[in-house]
Parts: C-alpha cells; structure tokens; sequence
C-alpha cells in the first residue's frame, strides 16, 4: 500500500511586499533583486501572528475540500524552522486551534527540506499501519527572523504555508514512490541562526548583535545548493527509470531562480515542467513546495497519474527529492477557490 495525498491548500497572508519597498529601507534594487534571484515581491504576517495562523486556513481548507472534520485526523506534522514558541510544538498549538481533538503530533525541522522529509515521514507512518491519516502542513514565518536592515538576506523571504492530508491509497499506481533524503552537518557553519538556543540563549547582548536573525553566506549555500538539487534529482528519476519525458513536473524548493533553471537543466527538463512561484512569494523555506504543488492543483494542471518530482535544499544542510505520483482527480472549477 502506497500512502497518497488526498486533499491539498496553501495559505498566505494579504499584506503583499513588492522589491520597491525595499529599496525605500536598504541600499537594494527591484533590478538586483529580480536578476539575482527571481523575485518581484512577497508576503509578511503582522505582527503578533505565528505560523499556526498562517497554516490554519490552510488546514482547514484541505479538510474541507477532502469532507472530513478536524477530528477525524490522526496526526499531524507540522514541517517549520520559526515554530510559535520554542515549545510547546506548533503542532500541539495548531491542534488546539483546529479543534483536531484526536490527533498527536510533532513539529518537523530541517529548514528549507521541511515538507519532503515530511512527506516521507508521513508516508512511512501510513504505510506502516500506525497511523490512518497525516495532515502535513509546511510553512514558515520567515519575517520573524529577518534582519530588515541586513540587504543580503532581507530580500530573499516570505510568509506562506501549504497543506496537504495524506491517507492510506487504493490504487499502488498512485502516491509516494520513492525518496532520496541527504543531510551534512558542516552546512551549519554557512546558514544558521546564531542565538536563541540552548547553546547561545536570548540575551541582551545577543538582541543587541542581531544574533536572532537568519545568518547566510550566500554564495557557499548556492554552490552547494546547485550541485545538491541537481544531483538528487536526477537520481531519483533515474533510479525510477524515468526519462524527462515521463516527468509531468518538477516542483522544486524556490530560493533561488538559478537553482531551480540549474537542476531542471541536470533533469533534461523544459521550463513549461517547472512550478515557478518565487516572483510572487519569494522563500517561504518549509512553505514552497507544498504552496507550489497547491497552485498546479488549483489552476487544474495536475492529471492522475503524473510524475511529480519534489526537491529542495537548505540549512543543514538539509537536500532531497520525492517522487509523488499524483492521485487525485482535477478540481471542479468553481470548488474551493474562496
Ligand atoms: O533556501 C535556503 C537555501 N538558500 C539558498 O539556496 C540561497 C543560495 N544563495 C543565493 O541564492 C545567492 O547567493 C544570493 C541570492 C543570496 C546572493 O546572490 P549572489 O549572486 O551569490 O550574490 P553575492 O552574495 O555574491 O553578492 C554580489 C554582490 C555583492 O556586492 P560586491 O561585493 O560584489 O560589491 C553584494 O554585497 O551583490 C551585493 N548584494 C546586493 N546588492 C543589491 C547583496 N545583496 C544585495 C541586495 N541588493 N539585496
């Protein structure tokens, strides 16, 4: 039995930031900003939201769309790096605020990878018996660890969350096929978040060296990145026996333009098999993928039966690639577009 997804939503917050109002605040250009990375504009949460309120809607939505109510999920895994607190787990806050009385759950880690080391996990609890349903939901706050005065990184994020439901499949044709999933702990040095854990607690002094934000070294992570997407992509589809013409589309982590052109390029792939959403949301880190997939859903480019091929890298460093074959029939038009 292959687990499959059965219900997908996205969610983002309205207020939309367009690369002018950047230049307004940093030494930056619409122009820099668009070449090097591909975006033209995102959306930030207000202050005193928390991930959970972006996931929320979005959850609620999957559940609705596949006819369940919140307690009939089991478990839920929620994939961020900027949980509501450091504890309780946002899973266990988004739980109380879904009124999901039956599930557990945990809250998933690893950055930018968040939602294909969630799929997998998610997968291997269904498949396993443990579990009768996952909703698994990636989305970050990214605002809230930004440094706005910090040009490099400032510009690269957004808020946003994607959902999907996951349950045991009918048909072994459809659902997740297949995961390659690396890590490399020497990629820390080069992406982190210098305080706020156990081994650098808040402080005054850390609040007063912008120790909380997002710390990059942008060229290393993109070195890295290109190679490591690329890489594990490929893999998956030749491990699979599949030829770019059996790729209906690859879905990949949005951080960078240049990264994902990098790995379709590797993948033998023409741009029309490539979700493409950075200009619009910039790097929602666990968000992207799930945000992505829920658009294709959306707009009616999804068929039973396609190959989806999933990567992504970051902070870690995290990377990995998933091979999904789409389940579900397309949406009616005029269904839960609100
Ligand atoms: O999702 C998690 C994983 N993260 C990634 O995959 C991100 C990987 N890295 C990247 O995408 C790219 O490295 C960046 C988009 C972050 C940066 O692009 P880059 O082409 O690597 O630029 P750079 O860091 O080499 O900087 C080039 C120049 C520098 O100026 P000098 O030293 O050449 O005078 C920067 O100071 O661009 C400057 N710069 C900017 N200029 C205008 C850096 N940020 C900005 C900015 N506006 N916002």
């Amino acid at each position: 039995m292959k687990a499959t997804i059965t219900a997908i939503a996205h969610s983002v917050p309205s207020e939309v930031y367009d690369n002018q109002w950047f230049e307004d605040k940093i030494e930056t250009t619409d122009e820099w900003i668009r070449t090097r990375t591909g975006i033209r504009e995102r959306h930030f949460a207000p202050e005193g939201q928390g991930v959970t309120d972006i996931i929320l809607p979005a959850a609620q939505e999957a559940l609705r769309r596949r006819g369940l109510t919140p307690a009939d999920v089991d478990c839920i895994i929620l994939c961020t790096v900027t949980p509501d607190r450091v504890f309780p787990s946002s899973a266990a806050i988004l739980q109380r605020k879904l009124g999901a009385i039956n599930a557990w759950g945990f809250d998933l880690a690893a950055a930018c990878s968040g939602f294909v080391y969630g799929i997998y996990t998610a997968a291997k609890l269904i498949e396993s018996g443990a579990v009768r349903n996952v909703l698994l939901c990636g989305g970050d706050k990214m605002s809230a660890i930004i440094d706005f005065t910090d040009r490099a990184t400032s510009v690269l994020f957004g808020d946003g969350a994607g959902v999907v439901f996951m349950e045991p499949g009918t048909d072994d044709a459809v659902g997740v096929m297949d995961a390659i999933l690396k890590m490399d702990g020497n990629g820390e040095q080069f992406l982190h978040q210098k305080a706020g854990g156990s081994m650098r607690p808040p402080t005054i002094e850390t609040v007063t060296n912008r120790e909380h934000f997002v710390y990059q070294e942008g060229q290393s992570v993109f070195k890295s990145a290109v190679k490591g997407m690329a890489d594990v992509s490929y893999e998956i589809m030749e491990r699979n026996g599949l030829s770019a013409a059996d790729v209906a589309w690859l879905i990949p982590h949005q951080a960078n333009l240049r990264i994902i052109d990098a790995t379709a390029d590797r993948m033998g792939l023409s741009k029309d098999k490539v979700m493409v959403n950075i200009d619009r949301y910039g790097n929602t880190t666990s968000g992207t993928i799930p945000i992505c997939m829920s658009e294709l859903y959306e707009s009616g480019r999804l068929e039973q039966g396609d190959n989806l091929v999933l990567a992504s890298f970051g902070a870690g460093y995290t990377w990995g690639a998933v091979l999904v074959r789409w389940g579900l029939p397309r949406i009616q038009s005029e269904e839960g577009l609100a």
